[in-house]
């Protein structure tokens, strides 16, 4: 069953571009080994994550994540089956969070900081379908 889970959690004070670019080398090299795709979003300090997949994969690589040092005080915000996937090109796209992407981060948040924790699911979904359109520059 092909389902989408998606959280947030907050960057640990010491993290750098450095971890950031281990982070996504190593998910890209591991995701595309068991089907998983996604995007990750650094913005505020906090980490939004999407990942799609198997159910039994996406929860062990989940799982696998949540032992992770560099975040802590992580919550699921969305999980459901899907019917197909959002990010098929991505085994994992990092979201850019430069000022022109701002626009996009706060037309689906409440508050006037990025803050995933506040989103409901649907603005969840909202927001990811807008990266997926093209509103957001990708790196990786
Ligand atoms: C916010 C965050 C997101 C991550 N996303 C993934 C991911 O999607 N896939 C993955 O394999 N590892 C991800 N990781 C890294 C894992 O926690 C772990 O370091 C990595 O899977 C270990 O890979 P290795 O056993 O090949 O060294 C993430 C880590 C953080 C902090």
């Amino acid at each position: 069953m092909l389902v989408q889970l998606t959280y947030a959690s907050q960057a640990t004070q010491t993290l750098g571009p450095m971890d950031v670019k281990d982070i996504l080398q190593k998910s890209q090299r591991n995701n595309a080994a068991v089907g998983v795709t996604g995007a990750l979003c650094l913005a505020n300090g906090i980490f939004l994550q999407q990942l799609e997949g198997d159910r039994d994969v996406v929860n062990r690589v989940y799982l696998r994540i949540l032992n992770d040092s560099r975040h802590s005080v992580p919550s699921i915000l969305d999980f459901g089956e899907i019917a197909s996937r959002r990010f098929s090109n991505w085994n994992m796209g990092l979201i850019s969070s430069l000022a022109e992407n701002r626009q996009i981060f706060l037309k689906y948040s409440r508050k006037s900081e990025f803050d995933p924790y506040s989103m409901s699911p649907s603005s969840l979904r909202g927001f990811f379908d807008e990266i997926v359109q093209g509103g957001v520059r990708w790196i990786g």
